[in-house]
């Protein structure tokens, strides 16, 4: 006998009604109520702001346990993911069910380096860009126009729609690389068929046509990191935008560049950047952190401590120990001390011990510890953003995936409870009061 729920409901008239839905159990046991014929059969719609509690789809992809601090893309730990795989190997496991057999990840692999070179004519498109551009403002509508530049008809599944994940995968670096040599006027450098994924990214960030350039190891391990730290988190603010344009069929293209946009927040995506710039704004206000730490519990003061909380994790996110070990590890290998990794520390270990940050749960987050290393590795800060949204690409393309090759899928249209006047005779001109609401 399958689990239901019952809801005891009064009807329009007024009668005492019951109705039972079922139970869908996934495959860690957790567990929701299917309302999918509520409306029709109650009248009744769910009403969940910021979807606290509401489950967008079933997915196959990730798995979160929040209090837990447990994340596992397709069942394989993210700890010895971070250790073990390269990047491309994640993205192959999100995106396509499994870890890659050797033959495949090398064909993978050659396929990206082939289409790493961007359209000469994009070139022309990040001159027409102002040069203080901000880098996600680059990567939101250099990605868009991939669809310009690549019109095959993609479908949902098949043969286009995996050269576009190529595509993708393959000159996302090229962006934000070309982004930042416009906003620093360095000449573009052209990626390199000969160069791993990571290395490929720092060549094309740092290089210059006029002296050798030799990629650190150091760098490319760590990026390699950073990358399958970000590659997935199931249904995020940023991965939730992409399915739901991917719903109406949009192309693969468009709906990635939905999720740049939606992942550029402050909140989410933007948040690596807050971070830095508020350690730096800490240290140059005397490194005060218990009064950090006194403000961000003042309700009305509008700050937040950035890199802290998750709307998930209610305890360690899992990525910020890794990320902290691997930012300790790089700089103690290039004996540089950073005064704002020692501020980070201080900052966590002070919001840790305090009561308003112990009650709510409140924990560092992947984005508390990452800007360190890119600021370590020479990136500015304005592109931090820009390299999480490179990390993620896989888990987008991954939900973009496996919506479409979802026969049940329908577009995603929310409903909603109307608040507003009823219904209203038309005013003249003349005799309007103009009061905005
Ligand atoms: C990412 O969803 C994902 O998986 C996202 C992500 C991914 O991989 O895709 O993990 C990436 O976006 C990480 C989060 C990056 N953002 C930040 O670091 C910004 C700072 N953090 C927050 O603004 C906040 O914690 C969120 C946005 C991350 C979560 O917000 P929620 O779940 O909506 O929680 P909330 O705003 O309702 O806060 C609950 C309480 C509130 O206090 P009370 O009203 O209960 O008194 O906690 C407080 C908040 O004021 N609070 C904070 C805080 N975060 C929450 N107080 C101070 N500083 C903070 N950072």
């Amino acid at each position: 006998m399958s689990e239901t729920v019952a809801i005891h409901y009064k009807d329009a008239q007024g009668a005492e009604q019951k109705i039972e839905l079922p139970v869908i159990t996934g495959s860690e046991n957790e567990k929701g109520i299917d309302i999918g014929v509520l409306r029709a059969k109650t009248g009744f719609i769910t009403l969940d702001p910021g979807y606290m509690n509401t489950g967008a789809c079933q997915s196959a992809i990730t798995y979160i346990d929040g209090d837990k601090g447990i994340l596992r893309y397709r069942g394989f730990p993210i700890e010895v993911l971070a250790e073990k795989a390269k990047f491309l190997d994640v993205a192959h496991l999100l995106i396509y069910g499994a870890l890659p057999t050797k033959s495949q990840l090398l064909n993978f692999e050659n396929e990206i380096a082939q289409h790493a070179l961007l359209h000469e004519d994009m070139k022309e498109m990040f001159e027409a860009f102002p040069k203080g551009a901000h880098p996600m403002a680059m990567l939101t509508s250099m990605m868009a126009s991939l669809s310009a530049f690549y019109q095959d008809d993609e479908g949902a599944a098949g043969e286009v729609f995996d050269l576009n994940v190529v595509r993708i995968l393959a000159k996302v670096p090229s962006l934000i690389a070309y982004g930042y040599k416009r906003s620093v006027g360095r000449p573009f450098m052209y990626p390199s068929t000969k160069l791993g994924y990571c290395e490929n990214f720092l060549q094309m960030m740092f290089s210059l046509p006029t002296e050798p350039y030799e990629v650190d190891p150091d760098y490319a391990e760590v990026l390699n990191q950073l990358l399958v730290c970000h590659a997935d988190h199931e249904q995020n603010c940023s991965t939730s935008t992409v399915r739901i344009a991917r719903s109406s069929r949009a192309s693969l293209f468009a709906s990635v560049a939905a999720g740049v946009c939606s992942l550029w927040g402050p909140l989410h995506g933007g948040a690596n950047q807050e971070v830095i710039e508020m350690l730096q704004w800490i240290k140059d206000d005397g490194g005060d952190v218990k009064k950090v730490v006194e403000l961000a519990k003042k309700k009305d003061s509008g700050f937040r401590l950035m890199g802290f909380g998750h709307r998930v994790y209610k305890n360690f996110d899992p990525r910020a120990k890794i990320i902290k070990a691997a930012a300790d590890k790089l700089l103690g290998k290039l004996k540089v001390s950073d005064p704002l990794l020692d501020i980070a520390k201080e900052l966590e270990e002070a919001a840790l011990k305090d009561a308003y940050f112990v009650e709510r749960k409140l924990y560092p987050n992947v984005d508390f510890y990452s800007g360190i290393i890119y600021k370590t590795m020479g990136i500015p800060v304005k592109a931090f953003p820009a390299m999480f949204a490179l990390g993620r690409m896989p888990g987008w393309i991954a939900h973009a995936r496996e919506l479409s090759n979802d026969p049940a899928n329908k577009i995603g249209r929310p409903r909603q409870i109307y608040t507003g006047p009823n219904v209203s005779s038309f005013v003249p001109l003349e005799q309007r009061a103009g009061a905005r609401s």
